[in-house]
């Protein structure tokens, strides 16, 4: 094994119509029209000496290293900036250029620390590089005149020029005195990440990188490392390169937080991971990252890892560590006694979007094969499963109709109920950068997120509704569409059902759906809705964006259906820079949905109810199957209350942390027999637990993963599982023990069992995987290569069925007790409840929830900014710190549950989506008041916390 080297070809690769065609060094190349000299010369493999050039990046022109010469030209052009032309005849080595580069890297190195040989980038330099291609054996100038070279001399500091380092940043160092002040990082943060932080100040020899007045924390830097990555110095370089030295090979894997999917080369030494980079050939993400994906990995080997099975008899008793075999045989004596004595339908297993597709594939088949009933479902029914239920119905698959790429062509972008910059932040910089090249942006959220405006990108349209009515905004947008004129008559007529069309128009027409009369439920101005309905619809190509904001609500499936309704009537899906797009919360969740572990379905979809489906696996398995769908989450809490669920598998998930009305979850916990969970860490659910099985991090598995786009990519193993075994090994050895035997060698035999059983997934194995990197489902005879773009001629279920969605408002009323609404959601350095990234230098940027609050409404309650104040719902109470934020619309509070600490769903309520029971998160009605105390559910739960730890032989953090 050995380093991965991608080609950099200097220049970005273009893609064009007409092709040129020139000779270099005496041969022929024909590229695409608008590619550089440059990047011509490397397609034949000349590489061209460079240092202010590199593909991610627009070329700059600024370091004059690349010159060339090209026949009846007089001078030196830059080949970086010098687009090839048809019959040119370039020369990229005589004497004279290599005089001038000669002459560029002496004054550079004039200027640079020489200690190569201690440098934290030795082995990876550019500077390096390019001083060898030029032949480099002498500096004419010296090195003492005026440099930025920190002095040597005993009196300190003396030379003004030298700028000390800045190591604010957790995971990555600047060292000003390495500077060639090339620009890379500058453009990378403007071009690739576009958050612009960086900038170059002062002129000539004063000039420097600075990112803001104090240094990179501080700085408006979200820490996403393209800048690092880009520069060709050790000037900004990862701690670890420099803790640790080189990496000596690497393997290409995926990300395991959000739903974007980036592809990473892990970057290794022997066994250890010396930093994360971002692959160029990743589809999700084409070689940018974000800070969780770059860095946030250091929770694989955390000292919180569990990595020993242990058991114990009730949940008071202190955890006994025992062999793997001990624990799996108490697991399976214990489920097989629950079901002997409560019936088959008393055991349930709970999936995870964090497990690979084949974890999942095997949990569902261990419940519906093994306990013999259907009784699965996924931590999806709390995010996106009305995604699934809303574009089945309309569009016939459950599932987002692009690929990213696509945004590349969008005209307008409606972003409802997502806050990308923090959710899915690579893909919220391919969305910026088409919104820079003036794309038009829409963004219905009640809180005014980063896209709303950040630096070059400003909303056209911010419909900031109230929380709860987002049913109501889209059927006035729809209204405006239908009575206006605005439908798409041809695309209807063709690709949609007629009759269910007439009536839905009929619906939306009605004056209770028009923008003047929803104005009182959605608060949104009837004049900017009737705007930005008109710029959807006739604004060229419209693609819709959406997240949890849509789903985690009582009408989260009507939602869908409203925008799928929306998107058909203005003829925006089936091509490219159109469609309506989930973005999906965690790594997995298009995967476990597509896995078969929801209660009524099995992979693909198919409802169990099926006589034909179920035959396909009768017949595989060698069992018969329950045809009545089983259990969702919320019922089989539910049903342990009440004393007929009795026993539950979780795999990789923390329902009493995720889940809402805390108090529930931990009753229906507490009411079972046996909890067996499967992770990294104590979560807040074992301490329901009798049996802990220690998971692997996605360092320590092979697989796949499924992300939002439906691209299907490898996970690849690069560290031992700290516990000594592969998770999809424990779901064997128990499914063995319940006397299901499960053969597979290899997760790749796995993948293959999943694409005998499921249509859309026929034509997946681990050989195409790695021939083509990934693919999108549908990947099967039809689409060998897989499916980037669905519904293109028709729809998957035929004619696109137009929906009835009628505005209900929720139950969940706020009045005089309860005044505020709460709304819930994410912030960038943290991923969920934060079992990894709290465990990570991630905490430096968000070690607490806070409450966000509008001056109003904490003015009119006597708060200021850093108050500990008490957070009150109908369900419980919390305390947490206020933060006075003008994000934030008067009568709406925010705040995100990534600490277990917080206890924000101690608060949130029980009402769900009508069709899925996805909880309704995103609207809860509370007030707020200062306090001195934490919540006595805070309190007893970091008791509780506290004991955990010392029962599991550790002592907590003084820190915690
Ligand atoms: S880490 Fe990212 S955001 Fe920060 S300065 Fe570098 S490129 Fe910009
Ligand atoms: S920090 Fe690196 S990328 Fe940025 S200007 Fe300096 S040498 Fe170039
Ligand atoms: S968290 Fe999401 S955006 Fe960030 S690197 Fe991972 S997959 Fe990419
Ligand atoms: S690489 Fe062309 S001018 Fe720097």
């Amino acid at each position: 094994m050995s380093l991965i080297k991608e080609i950099d070809f200097g220049t970005p690769i273009r893609v064009a119509e007409t092709t040129v065609t020139l000779t270099i060094d005496g041969e022929s190349v024909t590229v695409p029209a608008g590619t550089s000299v440059m990047a011509a010369a490397m397609s034949l493999g000349t590489k061209i000496p460079k240092l202010c050039a590199t593909d991610s990046l627009e070329p700059f022109g600024s370091c004059r290293l690349c010159l060339v010469e090209i026949e009846g030209r007089r001078g030196t052009p830059a080949s970086c900036t010098t687009p090839a032309e048809n019959g040119m005849v370039v020369r990229t080595q005589s004497e004279n250029l290599a005089s001038l580069r000669k002459g560029v890297m002496e004054l550079y190195i004039s200027d640079h620390p020489l200690d190569c040989l201690t440098c934290s980038a030795n082995g990876d330099c550019e500077l390096q590089d390019m001083a060898g291609a030029v032949g480099l054996r002498e500096v004419r100038y010296g090195y003492e005149g005026e440099n930025h070279v920190k002095p040597v001399t005993m009196e300190g500091y003396a030379n003004e020029s030298w700028l000390p380092k800045d190591s604010s940043n957790p995971y990555f160092t600047y060292d000003p005195s390495k500077c060639i002040v090339c620009n890379r990082c500058v453009r990378a943060c403007a071009e690739v990440q576009g958050t612009f932080a960086l900038t170059i100040t002062g002129r000539g020899f004063d000039s420097r990188v600075a990112a803001g007045p104090t240094d990179f924390l501080g700085s408006e830097c979200v820490s996403c490392g393209a800048c690092v990555q880009a520069c060709p110095t050790a000037t900004l370089i990862e701690n670890k390169v420099i803790e640790l030295g080189q990496p000596e090979h690497s393997k290409v894997t995926t990300c395991a937080y959000c739903g974007v999917g980036c592809s990473f080369k892990a970057e290794m030494q022997g066994d250890r991971v010396v930093r994360m980079v971002p692959y160029k050939d990743g589809k999700a993400n084409e070689g940018h990252s974000c800070v969780k994906g770059r860095f946030a990995w250091g929770y694989a080997t955390h000292k919180d890892r569990m990595t020993k099975p242990m058991i114990r008899e009730a949940i008071t008793d202190p955890w006994r560590e025992v062999s793997w075999d001990e624990a799996i045989a108490y697991a399976a004596s214990e489920f097989k006694r629950i079901q002997a004595k409560y019936g088959r339908e008393s055991v349930g297993a709970i999936t995870s979007s964090r497990c690979t597709n084949e974890e999942v594939y095997l949990v569902q088949k261990l419940v519906r094969a093994g306990f013999r009933n259907n009784n699965v479902d996924t931590c999806a029914r709390v995010c996106h499963s009305p995604t699934g239920y809303g574009l089945k119905t309309t569009l016939g698959t459950s599932a987002g109709t692009q690929d990213f790429k696509s945004v590349e062509k969008a005209d307008v972008i409606l972003v409802i109920g997502a806050n990308p910059t923090d959710g899915h932040p690579v893909f919220a910089s391919r969305m910026k950068k088409r919104i820079r090249q003036g794309a038009k942006l829409i963004v219905a959220d009640p809180r005014r997120i980063d896209m709303v405006k950040s630096p070059h990108i400003e909303a056209q349209y911010h419909l900031q509704l109230r929380p709860g009515t987002n049913v109501a905004l889209v059927n006035a947008l729809a209204h405006v569409v239908v009575t206006e004129g605005l439908i798409d008559e041809t695309y209807v007529r063709e690709r949609c059902d007629l009759a269910d069309f007439e009536v839905w128009a009929r619906f939306v027409a009605e004056e209770r759906n028009s923008p003047e009369a929803s104005e009182q439920y959605t608060g949104v101005p009837a004049a900017d809705l009737r705007a930005a309905a008109r710029l959807y619809a006739t604004g060229g190509n419209g693609a819709i964006f959406y997240g949890l904001g849509v789903t985690e609500h009582s009408q989260g499936s009507t939602t869908v259906m409203a925008m799928a309704n929306l998107a058909m009537a203005t003829g925006n899906i089936g091509r490219e820079g159109v469609g309506i797009n989930p973005l999906r919360g965690q790594n997995n969740v298009q995967g476990s949905c597509d896995m078969g572990s929801f209660p009524h379905e099995f992979t693909g979809y198919r409802h169990v109810s099926d006589d034909a489906t179920r035959d396909i696996f009768e017949k595989l398995w060698g069992v018969q199957l329950d045809s009545e769908q089983g259990l969702r989450i919320p019922n089989m809490l539910d049903d342990a209350v009440g004393g007929s669920f009795k026993g539950l598998y979780v795999q990789g998930e923390d329902i009493a942390q995720s889940d809402p009305n805390t108090q529930h979850v931990t009753a229906g916990l507490a009411a079972m027999e046996c909890v067996i969970i499967q992770d990294l860490f104590l979560n807040e659910t074992a301490k329901y637990a009798h049996v802990f099985l220690p998971g692997s991090s996605f360092l320590e598995k092979d697989g796949t993963f499924t992300n939002a786009e439906r691209r299907i990519n490898r996970v690849r193993q690069v560290m031992t599982p700290l516990s000594g075994k592969a998770e999809f090994q424990v779901t064997i050895d128990l499914a063995r023990a319940l006397g299901l035997e499960m053969n597979y060698a290899h997760p790749s035999e796995i993948m293959d069992e999943i694409a005998l059983v499921t249509p859309t997934f026929a034509g997946v194995s681990y050989a195409k995987l790695e021939e083509f990197g990934s693919v999108q489902w549908p990947c099967n005879d039809k689409a060998p290569l897989g499916t980037p773009l669905m519904h293109v001629d028709r729809f998957v279920r035929g004619k696109g069925k137009f929906m009835i969605t009628e505005y209900v408002p929720t139950q969940e009323r706020t009045g005089p007790r309860f005044p505020l609404i709460l709304t819930t959601g994410r912030i960038l350095s943290q991923y969920n409840v934060g079992a990894q990234t709290r465990r990570t230098e991630n905490q430096a940027w968000h070690d607490e929830d806070v409450l966000e609050i509008h001056p109003f409404d904490a003015e009119s309650r006597g708060i200021k900014d850093g108050d500990l104040v008490a957070l009150a719902s109908r369900s419980g109470d919390i305390s947490l710190r206020a933060e006075i934020s003008e994000r934030m619309q008067p009568g709406v509070v925010y705040t995100t549950f990534h600490h277990a600490s917080t206890g924000a769903n101690v608060i949130t309520t029980d009402y769900s989506d009508w069709a899925t029971n996805c909880p309704e998160y995103k609207v809860t009605a509370v007030e707020v008041r200062r306090t001195n105390y934490y919540s006595e559910w805070q309190e007893r739960n970091r008791e509780q916390d506290v004991s955990l730890r010392l029962i599991a032989g550790r002592l907590p953090d003084a820190a915690e």
